[in-house]
């Protein structure tokens, strides 16, 4: 027998409502495109951009309430160790938040929930800071 629902539909996940994992995919692209022809960035990644595009997309849908795909592949995140190597300081949190900035304003989204995407990832970007004053 069904449990009776009587609180009506269950909460749609950001993840459910964005467009699940296509979208994250879709943004992750663009943003790499940017990190790709920039010269402050493009020497910190990878030659090949596949993984760390794999691994940002995962990441992302997973914070946002889709599946643990990123920890299952990865383990936990604990992004502020994964970055640990690389020396990010304002500079750096700039040109990131800059072609993300890029790649959020130019998603098919509602603009309360670009507004909170946008906030997310500033905060974040702020806090993988490591280096400089
Ligand atoms: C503040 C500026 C940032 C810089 C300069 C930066 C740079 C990098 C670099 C060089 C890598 C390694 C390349 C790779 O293996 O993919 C990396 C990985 C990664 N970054 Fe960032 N990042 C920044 C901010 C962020 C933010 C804000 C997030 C999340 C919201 C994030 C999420 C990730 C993830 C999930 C990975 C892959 C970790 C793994 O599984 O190996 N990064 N980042």
């Amino acid at each position: 027998m069904r449990p009776v629902r009587w609180s009506g539909k269950q909460r749609e996940t950001a993840y459910e409502r964005w467009g699940g994992a296509p979208f994250f995919e879709a943004l992750v692209d663009r943003f790499y495109q940017g990190v790709e022809n920039d010269p402050r960035l493009r020497p910190m990644y990878p030659d090949d951009l596949a993984d760390s595009r794999r691994h940002l997309a995962l990441f992302l849908g997973q914070y946002w309430g889709g599946p643990a795909d990123y920890d299952a592949l990865r383990g936990a995140p604990r992004l502020r160790l994964r970055h640990a190597p690389f020396t990010v300081g304002p500079a750096e949190a700039e040109a990131w938040m800059e072609h993300m900035t890029e790649a959020v304003e130019s998603a098919p989204m509602e603009p309360a929930d670009r507004g909170e995407l946008l906030e997310y990832f500033a905060m974040a970007a702020r806090n993988l800071v490591n280096s400089g004053p």
